[in-house]
């Protein structure tokens, strides 16, 4: 369940970063821009059968189908989305990846932090301005239900098209929203993880890769690149009734398989015409794995990197890890015809067959699969290869420089632990568990000290005495420190400026540390640098980029490697930060950060929102703990 440390990979960062510590002007609360336009939904959430890999599964489903609908807007629009629960015997909640929830931190829809689950029966209306252009997406945020298939696509256009940047440059969109699907169900796949001792049990890799919600799961397409086995033949493809082999026996419970009209999990097709070039958006909610993309025959250059334009660069094929997503342009300037896109594992030594759809040109032959095999994508454990691609991600010119000044610096220590014959993951030797009432209630109805453990703020740096080449057990006595279990919280500020060093460690086995995906609710953050082993501020601060450091909502963090990055705390709201791998976040890999706390009172939280856990059954009447400023 992990990969090997790669070799050191030298990275060119230039200017230094003079980190001074003074206090900042605190600017008022923000509020919400007026909205343009008003987009509404209406969804019923319900568990559905589904094959999306050729296997009928119970996943959670949008108004009957997986994946949910796809929401498009233009920036400034009011997104208002009523959402019923259907599910009988759970809550749920939906967070809206990649947007701000400026002056709406309600709706950010996390469980426990920003929001109570809906109940089952029970509906809720989020509301909120999708604050700027880009490629988004949606997802459950409450247990493990990202996993069970709750999400779709989020895709933001700017106000003017036409003065997007690069907008003149393509002449259609296309997307492609990316997911891993276990065939062990997220209840399964939890209880393991929350084992005891030899109960513990990993969720393993996933069985297929999703493109748009469509995968084949094994040979179930008859076209792979590593199993030769499998025969690519379309006749072969198909089964007959009574076919007994493992193949379609896998396909039998499926509706059809996936050559029939309206199979759920036929490969997806891309429809593009000769000579013009699209603007392909992609976005990975993957579970576990890192993906590599990369289309036969065709060159990407990638101008967009989670809503922020980037300077544009040309590859082959790009890497993706969970949370993140890009727009590249595609030019289709090969011969007519169809060509496979492949979606492979990276990071992880993969049982999971890479994910295929095609580009097909118009008034190519039609139904043909594409000529020769499917591009075969990087090596899993090529780890500098990898880095070479996120290092050559940089903020196109006009992209806001970072403030120069910084108020507070957090070194975040990732470890993987053992607490109490748990395995559990680690921020400076605390794993994160979150309490029944939501932060943002608990504030704003001033019962931090019955809702959670506001005794003390978390941990904001670990002792250096760690040794993050060795496994926790064979640290030396001085830094064998304890794992606690807590949901204690960062209090930041209004105003402040923030920086986080990610520091990644060695996990429990021996040369063994994993990439970590860590995603940040509320803002964008700039990445200023990333290098191997201990981030020593004297020394490194100095090669960080300040000039063209990307600003992005999900960055990786390397195996025994570091990230700093660098944000604005000027949203008011309890946001999270966190791994963005499924399981890593369900076994405590995530801090709370309680921003502006102060500038509460002045937003108008819905009551529903926030009243459970012991905003519910508390004694006390309930009151907002400050008076909201009487009206202008
Ligand atoms: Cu897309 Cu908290 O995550
Ligand atoms: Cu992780």
């Amino acid at each position: 369940m992990g990969n090997p440390c790669g070799p050191l990979a030298a990275q060119v960062l230039i200017c230094c970063a003079l980190m001074l510590v003074v206090s900042h002007q605190v600017a008022p609360a923000p509020s919400p821009p007026a909205p343009v336009t008003r987009r509404s939904f209406t969804w019923d959430v319900e568990y559905i059968m589904w094959a999306p890999d050729c296997q009928q599964s119970v996943m959670i489903g949008i108004n009957g189908k997986f994946p949910g609908p796809t929401i498009t807007a233009n920036a400034g629009d009011l997104i208002r989305v009523e959402v019923t629960n259907s599910l009988h015997t759970e809550g749920l909640v939906i967070h809206w990846h990649g947007i701000k929830q400026i002056g709406t931190p309600w709706a950010d829809g996390t469980a426990s932090i920003s929001q109570c689950p809906i109940n089952s029966g029970e509906n809720f209306t989020y509301e909120f301005v999708a604050d700027k252009p880009g490629t988004f997406f949606y997802h459950g945020h409450f247990g493990m239900q990202r996993a069970a298939g709750l999400y779709g696509s989020l895709i933001v256009n700017g106000m003017d098209r036409q003065k997007e940047p690069f907008a003149g440059e393509y002449n259609g969109e296309l997307s492609m929203l990316l997911s891993d699907w276990y065939h062990e169900n997220v209840y399964a796949q939890s209880a393991g993880l929350d084992g005891k001792d030899k109960h513990w049990q990993w969720v393993g890799e996933p069985q297929t890769i999703l493109i748009n919600g469509r995968g084949q799961f094994g040979c179930s397409l008859g076209i792979t690149r590593d199993r030769r086995a499998c025969d690519r033949r379309k006749k072969d493809a198909l089964c007959q009734e009574g076919d007994k082999s493992e193949r379609c026996e896998l396909i039998r419970r499926s509706e059809c398989g996936p050559f029939c009209e309206g199979s759920q999990c036929s490969p997806v097709v891309f429809d593009v015409e000769p000579g013009k070039t699209y603007r392909l958006r992609i976005a990975s909610t993957t579970s576990l794995s890192a993906l590599n993309v990369q289309i036969q025959g065709h060159k990407l250059t990638v101008v967009e990197a989670d809503g922020n334009f980037v300077e544009p660069f040309v590859v082959d094929d790009i890497d993706i890890y969970s949370g993140e997503s890009y727009s590249v342009l595609l030019k289709a300037d090969q011969r007519p015809s169809s060509y496979w896109i492949s979606v492979g594992v990276r990071g992880r030594r993969p049982k999971t067959q890479p994910a295929l759809a095609i580009l097909k040109y118009t008034n190519s032959k039609p139904d043909s699969w594409p000529a020769g095999m499917p591009p075969e994508t990087p090596a899993w454990d090529n780890v500098t290869r990898s880095k070479e691609f996120t290092y050559r991600i940089k903020a196109r010119e006009k992209t806001a420089r970072p403030p120069t000044t910084v108020d507070r610096r957090l070194t975040m220590l990732n470890t993987q632990n053992m607490f109490k014959g748990h395995i559990k993951w680690a921020i400076n030797h605390v794993t994160l568990s979150l309490p029944a009432t939501p932060y943002l209630g608990a504030y704003f109805y001033g019962i931090e000290a019955i809702a959670f453990d506001s005794s003390t703020e978390s941990p904001d740096t670990y002792d250096r005495t760690y040794d993050i080449q060795k496994p926790p057990d064979g640290q030396a006595p001085a830094a064998k420190v304890p794992t606690t279990v807590s949901d204690r919280v960062f209090k930041i500020a209004h105003g402040a400026v923030v920086d986080v060093v990610l520091q990644n460690a060695n996990a429990l086995e021996a040369g063994v540390s994993e990439s970590h995906p860590w995603h940040l609710h509320g803002h964008d953050f700039w990445v200023l640098g990333y290098g191997d082993g201990v981030y020593e501020h004297g020394r490194d601060s100095k090669a960080l980029n300040t000039e063209s450091p990307p600003l992005r909502n999900t960055v990786v963090l390397f195996p025994h490697g570091w990230t700093v990055l660098r944000y604005v705390a000027d949203n008011p709201g309890v946001w999270a930060f966190h791994c963005h791998i499924e399981p890593h976040l369900h076994l405590g890999m995530g801090v709370i950060f309680a921003e502006g706390m102060e500038k509460l009172r002045e937003l108008n939280v819905p009551r529903e929102a926030i009243t459970c856990g012991e905003a519910k059954t508390a004694t006390l009447p309930l009151a907002p703990a400050m008076a909201p400023p009487p009206p202008p």
